[in-house]
């Protein structure tokens, strides 16, 4: 989605900005533009449709020294993705780059009559608003920006400049997020943490109805209701490696291939194999707290929603008396549903950004339900607003498809529906298999990692040319399925979708021919038999199927990943390794962009 950057400083601001604006490009993005202001207020405007790489040669013919500006990254929601279109977005003297949408742009645009709009975007009206309210005086350009946004309505995270005031950016939020990097005689901005890495590691995460004014070595931070707000500057964890490839083709590649490793942040100190415990800090909840809970309200968007489904299969399976609803945040917001006094309410989601869930979180907040974030992103939005939570400690998550974050956000929520089957006093030998096998998972990942890439890559290249494609699993091996469906879509453009076996008989099964490939994941268990008569039916059907299972595999099917392992319960958690493989590959042999798939963005901030 949007990017934000700005500087003001002593150095070249050209040269951040398009850093910065690069290291935002994993949000998607269709076109980006930066202004610079000169000491004398001059203004370069440089905007261009497409990649930054575009913008770049248009600022080699206008390369400037100047020390103050303003970036954006463009994904379009009014309007076309053209340079008119393009932020930053010029009325008079001001300049404008925004994330979100103003959704009463329309009223506004008929107040503005004598403006003469260039673009079709909302954004140039709050611009135009901003600069109608502009008059001398001191900080004109903060308190013509409060004026204007007393009039707007939506969502924003904005930074302005302005010719007659060149030594400063201003900059305000309403659920888009915004942070200020405090350096030595330079100041950032920036709507994501990861472009401000490497320049200073002092951030200031605004809150919503925050304005500041932001100067080179001051920032001032108010409410739009003038109550001036003490800045809290807090640590970004982030290093620079996180950030770059490291030596793999694709970031999806590296983060696919780093789940040893961010499964073992993610269990840091939590999981205590030798006690047969599970410890975790962040939840806030007494053992009276957690006792008392009777339902779960499991809130996500995409693979978060996986996630929550798969944790949700498995924490029933231990934890007595408990009802689970694992839900869509998009739907659920709008739904009436109520929630019993006695619920938890899980809210996952790797940004921390995602519009839809932090809706549902609000609401939720709203009838007094206790939420726990199931989050990656420090100091995100969600993180910030929930009653308690679970950072899973992944890392940045580059690639838009979600893969090393859904692995740690499942076994998140698994820890902490095991902290409840502790407090409820569930024995501890039911639980123990549980914890001994979430110790090993992150050993257990690496070997099959290694196991199934090459048998993956050749599946890949053998149905690249394939458009559709079935994802088959029953139980937790389900939203396994919907997971890896999910995956092969998002980046390979093939149609999958996922079925769960039993309903294959409902209606799916008309659709198998030879346009088609499925999937079948067959975990050992006690409904493994049930899965292979369903295997059958498909077979019987010339259907042309992958299984991937732990169990030896004697099926007349095509082709089969076999994962070795002595892990069961958590077995198809090791599956959808197979699954994140073979998008990738997929992906790779039909020559796709596999860290920013057409039309997607990274963190979805806007409905
Ligand atoms: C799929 C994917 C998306 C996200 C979804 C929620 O690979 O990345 O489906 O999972 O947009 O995002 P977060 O977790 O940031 O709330």
């Amino acid at each position: 989605m949007c990017g934000i950057v700005g500087y003001v400083g002593e150095k070249n601001a050209q040269d951040f900005l398009i850093s910065g604006l690069k290291r935002l490009e994993y949000r998607g993005y269709d076109s980006a533009g930066i202004v610079t202001l000169a000491e004398d207020g001059e203004a370069t405007l440089i905007r261009a449709k497409g990649k930054i790489s575009n913008l770049e040669e248009k600022m080699a013919k206008a390369k400037r020294s100047d020390k103050t500006g303003i970036g954006h990254t463009r994904w379009a929601t009014h309007g076309e993705p053209s340079e008119r279109n393009a932020h930053p977005h010029k009325a008079g003297k001001i300049y404008l780059v925004h994330n979100g949408i103003i959704e009463n742009y329309k009223e506004l645009k008929n107040e503005l009559k004598d403006f003469d709009f260039q673009s079709e975007t909302d954004t140039e009206v709050l611009a135009a608003l901003i600069a109608s309210f502009y008059k001398d005086g001191e900080h004109p350009l903060l308190n013509a920006v409060v004026q204007a946004l007393k009039l707007a309505k939506g969502t924003y995270g904005i930074a302005v400049v302005s010719e007659n005031n060149p030594d400063e950016i201003v900059v305000a939020r309403a659920g888009s997020p915004l942070v200020i990097g405090v350096g030595h005689d330079e100041t950032f901005v920036a709507s994501d943490a990861s472009a401000l890495v490497g320049h200073t590691k002092q951030a200031i995460y605004l809150n919503d109805g925050e304005v500041a004014r932001v100067t080179k070595n001051s920032v001032e931070i108010k409410t739009l209701n003038a109550e001036p707000v003490s800045a809290k500057v807090e640590e970004i964890e982030t290093n620079l490696a996180a950030i770059q490839k490291g030596g793999y083709e694709h970031f999806l590649l590296k983060e696919i291939m780093e789940q040893p490793e961010s499964l073992t942040e993610t269990l840091r100190g939590r999981i205590h194999k030798e006690e047969g415990t599970v410890r975790l800090g962040g939840p806030g909840l007494s053992e009276a707290e957690l006792r008392k809970i009777k339902h779960l309200v499991i809130v996500g968007c995409g693979t978060a929603y996986h996630a929550g489904l798969l944790a949700g299969y498995y924490i029933e399976q231990f934890t007595p008396e408990i009802t689970i609803e694992t839900v869509i945040a998009s739907e659920y917001r709008y739904r009436h549903a109520y929630i019993p006094k006695d619920a938890v309410a899980l809210i996952v989601s790797q940004s921390g950004e995602t519009a839809d869930t932090l809706a549902c979180l609000r609401e939720i907040k709203k009838q007094g339900i206790k939420t726990i974030g199931i989050v990656n992103a420090i100091g995100s939005t969600i993180a910030r607003e929930v009653d308690g939570g679970t950072y899973v400690h992944v890392g940045p998550e580059i690639s838009v498809a979600s893969t090393k974050a859904f692995t740690s956000q499942v076994i998140a929520m698994v820890m902490f529906g095991l902290t409840i089957a502790q407090a409820k006093g569930v024995r501890s030998s039911m639980l123990k298999p549980y914890i001994d096998e979430i110790a090993v998972l992150p050993e257990e990942i690496g070997k099959v990692l290694e196991e199934a890439t090459e048998p993956v890559k050749r599946i890949a290249d053998k149905y690249k040319t394939y458009e559709h494609a079935i994802y088959l699993g029953r139980d937790t091996a389900y939203p396994t399925a919907m997971e890896g469906a999910l995956k092969l879509k998002e980046i390979s453009y093939v149609d999958a979708n996922a079925y769960a076996f039993g309903e294959l008989k409902h209606g799916p099964l008309a659709l198998i021919d030879d346009r088609f490939f499925e999937v079948a994941f067959l975990p050992k268990g006690d409904l493994y038999e049930k899965a292979i008569s369903n295997v059958q039916e498909v077979l019987a059907r010339g259907g042309k199927m992958i299984v991937v299972t732990n169990r030896d595999c004697d099926l007349a099917v095509e082709d089969v990943v076999k994962i070795t392992t002595d892990i069961e319960i958590f077995a198809p958690i090791l599956m959808n390794l197979a699954s994140q493989l073979l998008a990738y590959y997929m992906t790779t042999a039909k020559g796709y962009n596999v860290d920013q798939p057409r039309n997607l963005a990274k963190s979805v901030t806007v409905e």
